[in-house]
């Protein structure tokens, strides 16, 4: 049976997080998100308030509608307080191990009728499914980065996803003001399918110091009509995500086209994260 979804939980509220808290407030929905300490739930309401006040800078909200945003945001640690929400979307990082632990936790939380969905990028949707007792019930909902402004989200169904929660979910998506495509569950889905074997290409061509990186960027964005080159993605992704998202995608299709640019590895491991952490292959302020 179909129903009407005006209550959304949020679990994670890192770059991706906070990005899809704001766009479920934008569109008008009431939303509780939630994170494991108080500075990551700091973090994230520091997100949302530069993201919005930036909108209201550009004339896109006015200071009323930043305001009322945030009165239909409550965030805390407290993952109980999902217990009401139509719908719980996970955003924490790419540990299946984790992923699946949240989600059986949220299935003893929250009603039986309650949608649980994930933001996973390359994780099995089906393999966080089964942790629940609700496996039809659980869709992915992927969105892309910045969530505000990417129109894209991906809904994914796995074997036993019940048609009329495919249909609800669609439906959100589309009230949020996003173009919303089905697939299946597989590794990277469509568009990470198809776009992170060439942002592995460009890391390991830099890494190769066959061209600079403002060359590498240049050439997609000039040549090809990309709003930006490959390595500032990578970094607006973040490398971390990006390499296990890569990672995975390896895992699963073997392909040596998803095999992680060494250069990645490093990178992650030396706390070279992108924009989050002020560095990666570009230095931010
Ligand atoms: N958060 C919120 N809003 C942002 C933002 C951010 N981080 N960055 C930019 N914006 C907004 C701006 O406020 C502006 O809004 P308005 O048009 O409403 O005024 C709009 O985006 C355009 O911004 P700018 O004019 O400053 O800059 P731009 O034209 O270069 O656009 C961009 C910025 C939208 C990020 C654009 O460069 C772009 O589309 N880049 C490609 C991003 C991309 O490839 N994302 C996918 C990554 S892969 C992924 O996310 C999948 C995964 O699973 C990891």
């Amino acid at each position: 049976m179909s129903r009407d979804i005006s209550t959304v939980g949020v679990v994670g509220l890192g770059t991706m997080g906070a990005g899809i808290v704001e766009v479920l407030a934008r569109a008008g929905l009431t939303v509780v998100g939630v994170d494991v300490s108080a500075e990551a739930v700091a973090r994230g309401r520091a997100r949302i308030a530069e993201s919005t006040t930036r909108a209201a800078a550009r004339g896109k909200l006015t200071e009323e509608q930043q305001r009322d945003i945030f009165e239909r945001v409550t965030l805390g640690t407290d993952l109980t307080s999902v217990v009401s929400a139509d719908l719980v979307l996970e955003a924490i990082p790419e540990q299946l191990a984790h992923k699946q632990a949240l989600f059986a936790e949220l299935d003893k939380i929250c009603g039986p009728d309650t949608i649980l969905a994930t933001n996973t990028s390359s994780l099995s949707v089906t393999e966080l499914s089964v942790a629940t007792t609700r496996s039809s019930r659980v869709v992915g909902l992927h969105f892309f980065n910045p969530a505000p402004v990417m129109k894209l989200v991906e809904v994914i169904r796995t074997v036993v996803t019940e048609p009329d929660v495919l249909a609800d979910v669609v439906a959100l998506a589309e009230r949020l003001g996003k173009s919303p495509v089905v697939a299946g569950d597989r590794a990277g889905f469509i568009a990470n399918g198809l776009l992170f074997a060439y942002l592995n290409h460009a890391a390991s061509m830099y890494e190769q110091k066959y061209a600079t990186r403002e060359d590498i960027d240049a050439a997609m964005r000039f040549g090809c009509g990309l709003p930006m080159g490959p390595l500032a993605v990578l970094d607006l992704v973040g490398i971390d995500t990006a390499y296990e998202i890569l990672e995975q995608m390896y895992r699963q299709s073997r392909d040596r086209l998803h095999a992680p640019a060494p250069i990645l590895k490093q990178m992650r491991t030396a706390g070279l994260l992108g924009r989050k952490s002020g560095r990666g292959f570009y230095t931010y302020e």
